[in-house]
C-alpha cells in the first residue's frame, strides 16, 4: 500500500472537517479496497463513518467520499469499475482513484481513457497528479459529478481559490529554502561517520535499512543487507545486498517473512518522516529482532518547529518522527533509548527490543489518536535543545556496541546504561 495516498486523503478530509460549516455534517466514506487502510486514520474522527468493501455492488448507499485503492489492478474492466463506483457518490461527493502503473500490476488505464470515461459518464475530472519514479509510478484522479458546483461548505467551486485537493507537499521536491534559523541543524559528528563506527565495532551479521534513497548509509554495511524504499535512487551489484523497491508497509505485509533473516542485528529506520510510519516500521522490524539487536531511528531531533511539521515546508525536514520518543517511553518502558548527537538531525538508538512484545501493535489506534492530536502539535523544548543527548564519541557507546556484538547486553552495569539512557 502506498503511503502518500493516505496522507493526501488525510489532509483532504482534515481540511473539510476543520471547516466550521461542516461541524454538523457527518461524513460517509467508502473505501473500495481489498484491505482496510483508512480505519486507523479515521476511527478517531467520530464524524466520519467508513464503509470498507472491495465492491459497492451490494449497497444502495451514497457517500461523500469514495476512495478506490487496490481493486483496479485486479479488474478486467477498470473503467467500468470506476463508473459503477461513482454511481454511489452523493451529488457533491468526491471520488479519489489510485491507479498504479507498476509493471507487474498494471491497470492498463491511460490518461486519455480516464478522460473519455469521465466525459461519457457525466463525471468531472477535477484534478490529477502522479507520484513515484521509474517503473512504479502511480496516478491519482479526483472525480465528481459534473452537475455539482458546490463544495461541502456550500461555496461555489468556481469562486474558491484554495482548491480542496492538492498532493501532500512532502511528495514534491520543490521546497523553498527557509531562513537560516528554520534550516539550522546541529550535532557533533555527521551521522554517516557515526554509522562507520557502529559497523566497525558491531560488525553485524545482517542489516536492514528502511529508506535508502542514494544508498549512502546502506553502502556502509558490508554484511548481508536488505534495503526497502519505494523510490530508491541507488542500485548495486553487491551480492550481499537485496533491495526492495517498495514502501515498507508493502514489504512487511508481503515479503518480509520470506526475505528477512529472523534475527536481525542492526536495523535503521529512515523511511517516511511521519510518526505513524516510523512507528509501524518499528513495530514491524521489532518482530525480526533479538535481545541484542540495535535499532536506530533517524530524524528524531528537529532543530526548529518548522522542520517537524507534518506538511513539509522546509528543506531540512524531520517530520514528526520525534514523537517516537514519548511514545516508546510511555508504551515500552522496557526499552533503553539512547539519543546520539549526530548531525544533521540526530539519531535514536533503541536497545533491548523484544520480538514477542506486541503492546505497540495492540495500542496502535489509541497511540495514533493521542500523538496526532492537539497535545503534540509543538516539539518540546527538551527535544529542540537535545537535552540528555550523548556524544557520538562517548567511550561508553563503544562498550555498549561491543556488548551487543558479543550478545551480552545483560552483563553491562545498570550505571552505564542509566548514564546513556535518554531520561
Ligand atoms: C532520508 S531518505 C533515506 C536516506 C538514507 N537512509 C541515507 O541515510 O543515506 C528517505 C527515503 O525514505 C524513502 N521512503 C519514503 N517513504 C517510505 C516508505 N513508506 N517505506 C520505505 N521508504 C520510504 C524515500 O523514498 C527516501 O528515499
Amino acid at each position: 500500500m502506498t503511503q502518500t495516498i493516505l496522507d493526501n486523503f488525510s489532509k483532504t478530509l482534515s481540511t473539510c472537517l476543520t471547516n466550521e460549516c461542516l461541524t454538523n455534517r457527518p461524513i460517509t466514506v467508502a473505501e473500495v479496497s481489498r484491505h482496510t487502510y483508512l480505519e486507523s486514520y479515521f476511527s478517531v474522527e467520530n464524524k466520519i463513518s467508513i464503509h470498507q468493501s472491495p465492491t459497492l455492488n451490494n449497497t444502495t448507499e451514497k457517500f461523500d467520499f469514495i476512495v478506490i485503492f487496490d481493486v483496479l489492478e485486479r479488474s478486467t474492466n477498470p473503467y467500468q469499475l470506476i463508473i459503477d463506483t461513482a454511481k454511489h457518490l452523493k451529488s457533491d461527493g468526491y471520488c479519489l482513484v489510485r491507479s498504479t502503473d507498476r509493471a507487474e500490476n498494471s491497470t492498463n488505464m491511460t490518461w486519455a481513457g480516464i478522460k473519455a470515461t469521465c466525459q461519457e459518464n457525466d463525471l468531472f475530472l477535477t484534478t490529477k497528479w502522479s507520484e513515484g519514479k521509474g517503473n512504479d509510478s502511480e496516478q491519482y484522479y479526483i472525480l465528481r459529478n459534473i452537475n455539482s458546483d458546490l463544495r461541502w461548505d456550500n461555496t461555489l467551486i468556481s469562486e474558491s481559490s484554495n482548491f480542496l485537493f492538492t498532493p501532500a507537499s512532502h511528495i514534491t521536491d520543490n521546497i523553498e529554502k527557509g531562513s537560516p534559523e528554520v534550516e539550522k541543524t546541529s550535532g557533533a559528528v555527521h551521522y554517516l561517520d557515526f554509522f562507520r563506527t557502529i559497523h566497525h565495532t558491531l560488525t553485524p551479521r545482517n542489516y536492514l535499512e528502511i529508506g535508502i534513497r542514494f544508498g549512502k548509509s546502506f553502502e556502509i554495511a558490508t554484511c548481508r543487507k536488505t534495503g526497502v524504499d519505494p523510490s530508491p535512487e541507488y542500485s548495486t551489484t553487491d551480492a550481499n545486498a537485496n533491495i526492495f523497491p517498495l514502501a515498507s508497509d508493502d514489504f512487511f505485509e508481503n515479503h518480509a517473512n520470506y526475505e528477512l533473516p529472523h534475527h536481525l542485528d542492526f536495523i535503521f529506520i529512515d523511511g517516511m518522516h511521519l510518526f505513524e510510519y516510523a512507528l509501524r516500521d518499528y513495530i514491524n522490524t521489532e518482530r525480526f529482532s533479538h535481545e541484542n539487536s540495535l535499532i536506530i531511528f533517524d530524524d528524531i531531533f528537529p532543530s526548529h518547529n518548522t522542520q517537524a511539521l507534518r506538511d513539509r515546508s522546509s528543506q531540512v525536514w524531520t517530520g514528526d518522527v520525534w514523537k517516537i520518543i514519548p511514545c516508546l517511553q510511555k508504551y515500552r518502558p522496557d526499552l533503553i533509548l539512547i539519543a546520539v548527537d549526530t548531525s544533521p538531525t540526530g539519531l535514536l538508538m533503541v536497545i533491548n527490543p523484544s520480538s514477542h512484545n506486541n503492546s505497540l501493535a495492540h495500542s496502535y489506534n489509541n497511540i495514533i489518536k493521542d500523538y496526532l492530536g492537539s497535545e503534540y502539535q509543538t516539539v518540546p523544548k527538551s527535544i529542540l535543545a537535545r537535552e540528555n543527548i550523548i556524544s557520538p564519541s562517548d567511550p561508553d557507546l563503544v562498550t555498549l556496541l561491543e556488548a551487543l556484538k558479543e550478545k551480552r547486553l545483560d552483563t553491562l552495569s545498570s550505571e552505564l546504561l542509566e548514564r546513556l539512557s535518554l531520561y
